[in-house]
């Protein structure tokens, strides 16, 4: 740790400088208001680092991702997903037996209470998957009252972890089944999480299901590449929500809840929709591209182009590069001709010539293709985010773990008020 100084009103004042891995610096400003009056303002946190981590490193301008030392390419290529949230929960690579035992906890925990059955039947059938999951994740908390307190003893913690695992699964098969009007399938243990998700989703009681391996093997790689990416919204939310000591089940929900948004995890939504639109608007001709593209542009469109851009990555989000390779493989595989792929493709060589969104540093983020990928693999367009918030559930709960393991304190930031002065009341008879 080393000091660097800052002239302010005609004094000096030292500041803690922190360098973390990989030779990350930073400024340690907690104590500038205490000693100085002054507070800082970053709208949208762009330049704060808001806590010490240990979990996810992301070089934005190298386009590096790797969780827990692990570079995310090799994770995708060699490791299953519970083998990855195993390493961001408990921070190294499980052995045979240690994931053996995670495993069979999460197999055992898939079941939700038959009760919980019954709530899907309140929900209109187009109720948004997404909203089901964050409030039957929230109400999961109601069926284990012990699981309220955050600072409970490491089993019982690890206990929680093994549930939200197992029945976020079934909640988000569940919730699907129900906007179809079809029953509900219950998970087969004998079924890997992969394998078992697709089955509640797809499976029919009157008829035999047959798993594909390849379907199973490109989901298993798009929840490794969700699994975690250091601060973003929804983490950060989770975080903050926990930081309230609310308990592990109430800041997942609210996780869940801020990955909806269209600038967060809602993109992978939002891409299909748009690609969909252009598809209609007249395909993948160049005219037509060329018109999209000036619209996105066009900042009184009040249209970007989703699936672009991304506030930490400015050269390459790596795990665009490796979702691109997956749904070119699993396209080619299943034999699907997706006329959206191609005006993806079409539409992203457009934007990477174009010197708005290079001057801008613009490139496909992880939701460009993504959404094509579910897509093919059968997966409804308003699940896209389910599937999301399913991949990022380890991340979110190493995040919270980290944080209420290294005792941090509530999240309450300050803000520059901008109101009126002081000023009187004035009788309504007066105004
Ligand atoms: N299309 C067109 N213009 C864009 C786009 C886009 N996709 N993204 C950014 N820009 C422009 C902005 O208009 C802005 O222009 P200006 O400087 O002339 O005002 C500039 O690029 C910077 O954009 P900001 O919104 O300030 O950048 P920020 O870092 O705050 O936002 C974000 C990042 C939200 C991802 C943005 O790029 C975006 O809206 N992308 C589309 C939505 C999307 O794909 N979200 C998924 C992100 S990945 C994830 O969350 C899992």
């Amino acid at each position: 740790m080393g000091n660097s100084e800052m002239h302010l009103d005609g004094k000096s004042i030292q500041f803690p400088t922190i360098t973390g891995s990989e030779n990350k610096k930073a400024f340690d400003i907690s104590k500038l208001r205490a000693d100085t009056g002054y507070v800082t303002l970053d709208y949208g946190l762009k330049n704060t680092a808001v806590t010490k981590s240990s979990i996810t490193f992301l070089n934005g301008e190298e386009g590096i991702l790797r969780y827990r030392g692990y570079p995310i390419e090799q994770l995708a290529e060699k490791a299953s997903f519970l083998e990855v949230a195993y390493l961001l929960i408990y921070g190294e690579l499980p052995s045979q037996k240690e994931l053996d035992t995670f495993t069979s906890g999460v197999t055992n925990h898939t079941l939700i209470h038959e009760n919980m059955k019954k709530f899907f039947e309140g929900y209109p059938q187009h109720a948004h998957p997404m909203g089901v999951l964050a409030s039957m994740t929230c109400a999961l908390s109601s069926f284990y009252p012990e699981s309220l307190n955050p600072n409970a003893d490491e089993e019982s913690i690890d206990q929680t972890i093994l549930r939200l695992i197992a029945k976020t699964a079934t909640i988000a098969a569940w919730s699907y089944k129900n906007s179809v009007g079809h029953p509900v399938m219950y998970p087969q243990n004998r079924l890997d999480y992969s394998s078992n998700l697709l089955y509640m989703m797809f499976a029919k009681p009157t008829e035999p299901y047959e798993i594909n391996d390849k379907v199973v093997s490109a989901l298993n790689k798009l929840l490794i590449l969700h699994a975690d990416h250091e601060q973003n919204c929804s983490t950060f939310t989770t975080r903050v929500v926990g930081s309230s000591q609310a308990s592990l089940y109430a800041s997942i929900s609210a996780g869940i809840m801020a990955l909806w948004g269209p600038l967060h995890g809602g993109a992978n939504q939002a891409v299909v929709e748009m690609l969909q639109q252009i598809y209609d608007d007249g395909g993948a001709s160049k005219a037509n591209i060329d018109k999209w593209i000036a619209r996105f542009k066009d900042k009184e469109s009040g249209q970007r182009l989703m699936g672009f851009g991304h506030r930490v990555y400015k050269n390459f989000d790596p795990r665009a590069t490796i979702i691109k390779k997956a749904a070119d493989e699993v396209l080619d595989d299943l034999n699907i001709d997706d006329p959206l792929l191609d005006i993806a493709k079409e539409l992203e060589y457009a934007a990477l010539n174009d010197p708005y969104f290079i001057d801008k540093k613009l490139y496909p983020n992880v939701d460009y293709y993504s959404g094509l990928l579910y897509r093919a693999m059968g997966i409804p367009v308003d699940m896209f985010t389910v599937m999301f918030a399913l991949g990022r559930l380890p991340g979110w709960i190493a995040n919270w773990k980290e944080m209420m393991e290294d005792k941090q304190p509530i999240t309450r930031p300050r803000q520059i008020y901008i109101g009126e002065n002081k000023r009187d009341f004035i009788p309504i008879t007066e105004r």
